[in-house]
């Protein structure tokens, strides 16, 4: 879909299938961005306290509508955080209200807002059959959270403990492991069941591990799971722009602010959302697979989720900006992803 591809890439709307959007000033705050480029958005429920059944759902979809700019078309696509007592009838009410879109397992302590999650897989037997039941998604953070496992290694071990005993025992159950940033994750997703899927975040696309200490410790290119070598790096784009379906785009956008993220302590998540587009086609230029970003950005997700691809357009052109230094945030300030970086590809307004 596409004039000249050189200079411009006409696209069907994107869907974003991994975004965090927070809540009040700062829902407010970054929606905008998000809004005027994808149509839907899978919505994270790590919220502070999380959102751990359909009626808070329900009331933080209306929070995100009423915060989307007049005139803009946006979806927010409802997801509830997994716990150890998360029971069947809740699992129920959440796929009857027909605004839930899948339900996300996070390991306890693994990562930003992750302390209510899943302590062990026994405790979350009752949620899953009822889940594979009544076919709705299982969303993944892939990584293990014991002290003796390399931080670095978490995905490869996660694989082994946690997804393979859920495969196993839940052939039916659609699954998204979330933000893959291994070339371990990419082949068992690619020699996977139709069941398994994937998203895939632009700075796993764009950036390796030495990104995170490049002249000094660089805290806005710190996420979880945190970036790898260059060797999964470079696995991830084969796999984004393979032309399988299961490997579709999640921005896994995750704003925290300045303070928040330049701290002794350092926030976990990348603010990707106003320039997200924008990232993935540099990653699938640099690959020489621009033709295939379509696909990756509207139509594999829509189809794992059951959802009509979007029948508008976005047009991307070749065109040189500067990422702002940094944008308001509530009463604070937030720092984008690749702040104060020249970009070549921009969404048309
Ligand atoms: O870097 C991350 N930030 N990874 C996550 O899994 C959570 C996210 C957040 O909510 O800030
Ligand atoms: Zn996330």
């Amino acid at each position: 879909m596409s004039a000249n591809p050189s200079q411009e890439l006409l696209l069907h709307r994107p869907d974003d299938c991994h975004l965090h959007l927070r809540d009040g000033a700062a829902l407010a705050a970054v929606l905008p961005a998000s809004a005027r480029v994808f149509g839907r958005a899978i919505i994270m429920p790590n919220l502070q306290p999380p959102i751990l059944n359909t009626a808070q759902a329900l009331e933080y979809r209306a929070r995100i509508l009423a915060a989307v700019p007049p005139g803009v078309d946006f979806s927010p696509l409802m997801t509830l955080y997994l716990t150890d007592h998360t029971s069947p009838e809740e699992i129920r009410l959440a796929q009857a209200s027909g605004a839930i879109f899948g339900v996300k397992l996070y390991p306890a302590g693994a990562t930003t807002h992750s302390d209510a999650g899943v302590t062990s897989l026994r405790s979350i037997m009752p949620a899953l059959t009822e889940m594979e039941k009544l076919d709705l998604p299982l969303l993944v953070h892939g990584e293990v959270n014991d002290p003796e496992v390399d931080i670095f290694d978490r995905e490869q071990v996660f694989i082994d403990r946690v997804l393979t005993p859920i495969m196993r025992d839940f052939p039916s159950l659609r699954v998204v492991f979330e933000h893959i940033t291994t070339i371990d994750a990419a082949d068992y997703v690619a020699l996977g069941p139709p069941t398994l899927a994937a998203t895939i975040t632009p700075q796993h696309l764009l950036y390796n591990r030495n990104a995170l200490f490049r002249g000094g410790l660089q805290a806005h290119n710190y996420c979880l799971p945190v970036l790898k070598r260059e060797v999964h790096r470079r696995a991830l784009v084969k796999a984004a722009t393979s032309g399988l379906p299961k490997f579709f785009l999640g921005t896994d956008s995750a704003p925290h602010a300045r303070g928040a993220k330049e701290s002794a302590c350092g926030c976990a998540g990348c603010y990707t959302a106003p320039l997200a587009l924008e990232l993935y086609a540099e990653a699938f230029e640099a690959a020489g697979a621009l033709d295939r970003l379509d696909d990756f950005a509207s139509r594999f997700g829509a189809e794992f989720y059951r959802l009509p691809r979007a029948t508008d357009t976005i047009k991307l052109r070749r065109r040189d900006w500067q990422v702002p230094a940094d944008l308001p945030f509530g009463d604070q300030r937030i720092v984008p992803f690749r702040a104060s970086d020249a970009l070549r590809w921009k969404v048309e307004a």
